[in-house]
């Protein structure tokens, strides 16, 4: 009985500690990255600048947020212009095109350590590998966020006729899953 036993442990054993190899890590790895260099994402990942980006929506590259608006340190715009003003918090979502954006959570820019805009693969990896400078995750938090984020859930789905990056928050998790089972290879 207790043979059994432990040999039925032993046969679990490869089976959980699935072998994912580095160039399938570095794969997952690029997928990821499509993601998140794509303007959805970087248009609120842009650090210390203040001002959001307009990138990918007709306004050219380098296009920053018209009216003037600025997050401020508060990140919500709360010293001048709140985000809310426009960005209303609402569960239905404003969809038509170049209308704010609408998510059920409160409308901001992420901490500036998060800035990642116009960074090539291997910085965005070394960021992301890298819990001081990531908003203190490890790979379970990641994933946790991708598949828990209204703001990266409307990034793939932002409707108005905006792109959209490749995937879904699902996929993408599940390379971040892949990435760091392979130990977070950045090339
Ligand atoms: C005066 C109204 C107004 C205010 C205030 C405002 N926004 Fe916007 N924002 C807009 C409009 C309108 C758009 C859509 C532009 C388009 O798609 O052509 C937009 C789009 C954006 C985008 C681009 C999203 C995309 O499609 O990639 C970001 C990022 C953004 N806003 C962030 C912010 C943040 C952060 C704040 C607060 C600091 C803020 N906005 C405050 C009106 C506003
Ligand atoms: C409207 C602005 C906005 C957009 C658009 C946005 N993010 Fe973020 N992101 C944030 C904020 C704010 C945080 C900080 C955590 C929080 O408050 O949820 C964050 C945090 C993160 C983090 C760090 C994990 C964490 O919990 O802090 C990752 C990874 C991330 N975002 C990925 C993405 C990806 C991928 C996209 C595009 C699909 C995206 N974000 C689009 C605002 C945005």
């Amino acid at each position: 009985m207790r043979g059994a036993l432990f040999a039925l442990i032993i046969a679990g054993v490869p089976a959980m500690a699935q072998e994912v190899t580095r160039e399938e890590g570095l794969a997952a790895w690029e997928r990821i990255y499509a993601v998140a260099s794509h303007p959805r994402c970087t248009n609120c990942h842009v650090g210390a600048q203040e001002e959001p980006m307009w990138e990918g929506l007709s306004y050219g590259a380098g296009a920053v947020h018209r009216m003037g608006v600025k997050s401020g340190e508060s990140r919500i715009g709360a010293e001048s212009m709140p985000c809310r003003t426009c960005h209303v918090t609402a569960v239905g979502r404003e969809t038509a095109p170049h209308a704010p954006a609408q998510i059920d959570d409160a409308w901001r820019l992420p901490p500036v350590e998060l800035d990642w805009l116009g960074e090539d693969s291997a910085a965005v990896c070394a960021q992301l590998r890298d819990p001081e400078r990531n908003d203190g995750h490890d790979i379970a938090g990641l994933v946790d966020h991708l598949t828990s984020s209204p703001f990266v859930a409307w990034g793939f789905a932002p409707g108005g006729g905006r792109s959209a990056p490749p995937g879904t928050p699902a996929e993408m998790a599940r390379d971040v899953e892949t990435w760091g089972a392979a130990g977070m290879p950045c090339g």
